[in-house]
């Protein structure tokens, strides 16, 4: 098959989809999949109206099996950024998208899609893992900041950037455009809402110094609709509080915080049967659940979380659809067993539109 055919096949099947779960007149449906069909046949490329771009990535939240928030797929709010040409202007373009989505705290699920492939060449790409993130540098065999950062760290220094070399240095913005060289535009803490961890009834708790942003916006994956890519597509939910007091600040190979935690809470951990990595581990979640409710930034915790996830799969059987999931991720990585879906099996396969990863340049 041809590539012209291919984007045939699949904007046929993703404008079939639209038309019918949108409940449109076929007429409606015939007239535009002429007009795509003429598009594709004579430049190799469609462009999306506005209704289905934003249909379509709202379903791209809906089929990401990862995702145990896909409740609210369909509030998911929809930033067209299509006419973006320059890195100033995609600089903007996120900074508007941090500042909208953090809402006072008040989190909004957002997307910015930015130009997609067009007849194979890429127009756009964000190379942050995620637009808010903190660096992490290595000095003689010891950790600064976050493990899982130092090479796109080293990478950012490599383009001139230089960081205050604190465990929490936020990470400039790089954005490349068409073939251009990658640019790095600084990220500064009065522009991004951040939540120090302080711990509900222990004082000492706060002398870990320990603090995490508000809003994740993963912005390395690539969102693929009816045969059209765009690889620059950030999106963000809000938090829940497992991501962050279970790994981010738990992981042996992230900030590493169990011991120090147990340490300030007077936990005995002399032997590993004492389970002080478990009381920590809820300990620390508790802490974290307690600071962004504190702050007033949105945030769930595991148990209402797998409830809402049920809700979605009662709805999702409602309309006659099959809730796929990749199980392993869905299960919360704390008391797994205490919600249904560690009780329950998911088929993981692919349905698109979805979210896919892609190649980071450095690494
Ligand atoms: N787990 C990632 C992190 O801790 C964020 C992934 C997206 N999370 C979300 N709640 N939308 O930074």
């Amino acid at each position: 098959m041809t590539n012209v055919e291919a984007l045939k096949q699949d904007a046929y099947a993703f404008l079939e989809q639209y038309y019918r779960e949108t409940g449109q007149p076929l007429a409606v449906f015939e007239e535009r999949w002429e007009n795509v069909e003429q598009e594709i046949e004579a430049s190799g490329h469609y462009e999306h109206m506005f209704e289905e771009l934003s249909f379509g990535a709202k379903v791209s939240w809906r089929n990401s099996n990862r995702c145990i928030g896909r409740f609210f797929w369909k509030s998911l709010q929809v930033i067209d950024c299509r006419d973006v040409r320059t890195e100033e202007q995609a600089v903007e373009a996120l900074r508007h998208h941090i500042r909208y989505a953090e809402n006072d705290g008040k989190i909004i699920p957002t997307i910015s899609v930015f130009p997609s492939v067009k007849n194979g060449k890429e127009r756009m790409r964000i190379w942050n893992y995620q637009l808010i993130r903190y660096a992490g540098y290595e000095r003689d065999g010891e950790i600064i900041g976050d493990p899982q950062s130092v090479a796109f760290t080293k990478y950012c220094e490599s383009l001139g950037w230089k960081g205050e070399k604190t465990s929490f240095d936020l990470l400039p913005l790089v954005v490349q455009v068409n073939e251009g060289a990658p640019q790095w535009f600084p990220l500064k803490t009065e522009e991004v809402l951040e939540v120090p961890i302080n711990h509900p009834d222990s004082d000492a708790f706060s002398t870990l110094g320990l603090k995490w942003y508000a809003v994740p916006i993963v912005s390395d994956m690539k969102m693929e609709i009816g045969g059209i890519t765009y690889t620059a597509a950030p999106f963000n939910g809000w938090y829940m509080e497992t991501e962050i007091g279970a790994r981010n600040l738990a992981d042996e190979d992230r900030y590493n915080m169990l011991p120090q935690a147990a340490d300030v809470l007077g936990i005995d951990r002399t032997y590993a049967g004492s389970l002080w990595k478990d009381r920590a581990l809820v300990e620390m979640n508790r802490a974290v659940l307690h600071s962004y409710k504190k702050a007033g930034v949105s945030m769930v915790d595991h148990h209402t979380a797998a409830s809402q996830f049920r809700r979605f799969e009662q709805q999702e059987q409602k309309a006659g659809r099959e809730v796929t999931g990749d199980w392993t991720w869905l299960i919360p990585p704390v008391s797994p067993a205490a919600t249904h879906i560690f009780h329950s099996s998911y088929r993981n396969i692919m349905h698109t539109p979805n979210f896919f990863y892609q190649q980071h340049p450095y690494k």
